[in-house]
């Protein structure tokens, strides 16, 4: 049974804390540009409505449910003699693969916020070489600040649930809204801002394949960190009483709205001053870098705030990757928070430096098997295999595993009747059927 508790207020903060991250601000618009714009964001939308609320709001069940940390909540919800549920549990191993990259890129973006302090690109080559430069030969900068998010995000952690994560979230979450809600503002009014807006709703048909309804199933997923514990471990931790149904709006919608705006900004921006938004992962590190050059004086002060926001994004998303592993051990093998924190910190900050290394020119052959390197394996084993394996299985379990009464006896009233029926049906039969598509894609087997 868990002592300290969230606020009402605290968990749906550090709730959408977990779900807004680099997903939103980073590699939502890149996938939006090279999807086509409005098309995809429609479907996007649906499929976070239709596939990722039910799945979050089971997950949440699942950690509300069973107040223990991911395996014991499986293992206590699970009909007698059927144990094997209690495997799933394990998902939230999938947050300290995860995190091997996850940090390196929060530590590119620290470096970013103090470069942008004294000088930006004046050019998309010179944008490219220092990105590259840093990626592939700069190994001391890069581990520099790796360690240093390693140590903050540990610290962090060490503290705590209601002292370490809910003071974080009630901190950043809003800092980041006001930046990002301040940049937009200034986005509406130039001229590229309609351009923007078209590029953004204004569905082109002939750009979707089957191809991006499933970029955007995975999207709905990732953005709103399903499957890896995350929301389990913070729900277990989450206020007597609480309305599941309620907070799950809260964060699908803040986690939406940040996504939308975000875009928005940065579509603009890059409009006005004449790049393209189908740039691939290099939007944020490379093409608007130029950009915030292009804007003047004003440039260094939007790329200072945008990379803070960034990183706030990063951080707050990082430590809900990591508390999964840490309530394991604290319930299951009763190791105290700190030599848990500090344990699952080295276990990602040696694996970090790993996946650092494999980026660089000196290291990347050692680090390469077949055909990715260890950065890239990371993130393909778990965003394309467990996540969606995770999502399948909860899906399943509170679908077809635990008695429907129980589940009814909590959300039944807090959805209303009708709704409540759509959701168990979506869950049961179209969900599944949505992560099995997904997962045969993104394993390359159709
Ligand atoms: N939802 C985060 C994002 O959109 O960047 C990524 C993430 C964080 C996924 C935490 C899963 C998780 F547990
Ligand atoms: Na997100």
């Amino acid at each position: 049974m868990k002592i300290a508790r969230f606020s009402r207020i605290g968990f749906i903060l550090a709730a959408a804390g977990s779900a807004v991250g680099l997903g939103n601000i980073w590699k939502f618009p890149y996938i939006a540009g090279e999807s086509g714009g409005g098309a995809f964001v429609l479907i996007y939308l649906v499929t976070v409505l239709l596939i990722g609320f039910s799945i979050l709001i089971s997950e949440m069940l699942i950690g509300y449910m069973g107040r223990k940390d991911g395996v014991s909540s499986f293992e206590s919800l699970a009909p007698k003699h059927k144990n094997i549920w209690k495997f799933a549990g394990f998902q939230s191993v999938t947050g300290l693969f995860i995190m091997t990259f996850y940090s390196v890129v929060i530590g590119w973006i620290l470096h970013y916020i103090v470069t942008s302090t004294t000088s930006l690109p004046s050019s998309i080559q010179e944008a490219e070489s220092t990105f590259t430069t840093m990626l592939y030969s700069d190994i001391s900068t890069q581990l520099f600040y790796h360690t240093l998010v390693f140590l903050i995000i540990t610290y962090i952690l060490t503290k705590g649930i209601k002292g370490g994560i809910q003071r974080l979230n009630l901190l950043l979450m809003p800092t980041l809204m006001i930046i990002i809600l301040g940049m937009f503002a200034y986005a509406t009014t130039l001229d590229a801002f309609s351009q923007s807006l078209e590029f953004m709703f204004a569905p082109k048909w002939d750009k979707i394949d089957s191809g991006v309804f499933i970029t955007a199933i995975g999207h709905a997923f990732f953005t709103l960190s399903l499957g890896m514990g995350a929301i389990l471990t913070y729900s277990a931790s989450m206020p007597k009483n609480s309305n599941l149904v309620q907070n799950a709006i809260w964060i699908t919608l803040l986690d939406t709205v940040i996504a939308i705006i975000a875009g928005l900004m940065l579509f603009t921006f890059l409009y006005e001053y004449g790049s393209s938004p189908a740039k691939g992962p290099g939007l944020v590190f490379i093409s608007l870098p130029t950009v915030f050059f292009e804007m003047g004086i004003i440039g260094n002060f939007f790329a200072i705030l945008f990379f803070i926001a960034l990183a706030f994004a990063g951080l707050t998303s990082a430590v809900s990757l990591v508390e999964p592993m840490i309530e394991y051990f604290i319930d299951r093998f009763k190791w105290s928070r700190l030599r848990a924190s500090v344990s699952m910190g080295l276990f990602f900050y040696l694996f970090g430096i790993v996946a650092l290394l494999s980026n660089t020119d000196a290291y990347k052959e050692l680090l390469s098997f077949g055909s990715r390197n260890f950065f890239d394996w990371m993130d393909h084993i778990a965003t394309s295999i467990m996540l969606p394996l995770a999502g399948l299985v909860m899906a399943l379990f509170i679908g077809f595993a635990v008695e429907k009464q129980r589940v009814e006896s909590i959300v039944k009233h807090q959805f209303g009747v009708v709704a409540f029926k759509v959701w168990y049906f979506s869950l049961r039969y179209i969900t599944p059927v949505a992560m099995i598509l997904l997962l045969l894609s993104l394993l390359e087997i159709i």
